[in-house]
């Protein structure tokens, strides 16, 4: 039998490049978007659409394909969700609630983003651990750990399989990210292509995990094939594959565009990306279920500026 798959934020920085590895992999007609306000014109695949925080709507949902699988994507990431908490706490905890909710009466298996945001200025800055301090500033991080620790209960309570990543700051060409802190990373690509100087919001000293999309989205598919029986992590794996400076990737990007300039104005995400570690330490990731990541900055830069000079021009 067809297995059938929600995503919710399917048109976002992730889903935009997950959605066709999973329609690919199931079938077009067993892959379900569920979009909300954004839908891209030339989207190929069924579709959906409302709020994932709508407990009838997503009901609804469930009664309409009974989901074996879901990619729960959707949220507000860590800028707008300083600008509106609340509706951060509506959209990312009430989703993810919904989600568990009909996925433990349906059996369905339940991804879920997490992100380096669960960390904050008291946990160790180098290296993370796994099992570390959680005491994020900023309401993104908030629900990030909360619905991790919502995870773990589901599947210690009632034996849901949740599987997780607290991803780092993810560089992608297709869909640009919207409304996070990590965005000048993608957004330095931009300008360098386009001729235009670049004001970067964090310091030229900022140093954050950053990972490559296609990385990402192979880990998210590995993490979701591995055996139950290797899945030591309930909460959300830390997953990593480079660090770099603000200043190191624009010396990186001067390789290829060497007019490239950047100046300086660090804003309010200053504090949220002070409050991230430099590096974090996905050693269990690794270990349980075999995650290598295949871009480092050099092919990761080579990687962005190819695909998106074509994409740009
Ligand atoms: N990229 C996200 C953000 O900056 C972190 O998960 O908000």
């Amino acid at each position: 039998m067809d297995k059938k798959i929600l995503v919710t934020g399917p048109f976002g920085q992730i889903g935009s490049e997950l959605v066709p590895k999973l329609q690919e992999r199931y079938g077009k007609k067993n892959v379900v978007a569920l979009g909300h306000r954004y839908i891209p014109e030339d989207y190929d695949g069924v579709l959906e659409q409302g709020g994932v925080e709508d407990e009838g709507f997503m009901e609804d949902l469930w009664k309409k394909y009974d989901f074996d699988e879901v990619y729960h994507l959707a949220s507000l990431l860590s800028a707008t969700g300083e600008k509106r908490p609340d509706l951060a706490w509506k959209i990312n905890m009430g989703g993810l609630k919904n989600v568990l909710d009909l996925s433990r009466d349906n059996e369905s298996r339940v991804f879920w983003a997490s992100s380096i945001a669960v960390f904050g200025p008291t946990t160790p800055l180098n290296g993370t651990p796994q099992n570390t301090i959680l005491e994020p500033v900023t309401m993104y991080g908030v629900t990030k750990v909360s619905g991790e620790l919502l995870c773990q209960y589901y599947n210690e309570k009632y034996g849901l399989d949740t599987r997780s990543l607290r991803y780092p700051g993810l560089i992608s060409w297709k869909e640009k990210p919207g409304g996070g802190t990590t965005d000048y990373a993608v957004e330095m690509f931009y300008k360098a292509i386009e001729g235009e100087k670049y004001t970067c919001f964090v310091r030229e000293d900022t140093e954050l995990p950053m990972m490559y999309m296609e990385d990402a989205v192979r880990g998210t598919l590995e993490l979701m094939d591995a055996e139950e029986e290797n899945i030591g992590v309930r909460t959300s794996y830390n997953h990593s594959a480079l660090n770099f400076k603000a200043g190191e990737l624009v010396e990186e990007i001067q390789k290829y565009y060497p007019g490239f300039e950047v100046e300086y104005e660090p804003d309010e995400r200053q504090k949220n990306a002070d409050s991230w570690p430099n590096s974090v330490d996905d050693s269990k990731a690794r270990e349980d279920w075999g995650w290598d990541h295949e871009y480092d900055l050099e092919k990761m830069v080579k990687v962005m500026l190819e695909n998106l000079e074509r994409k740009l021009n």
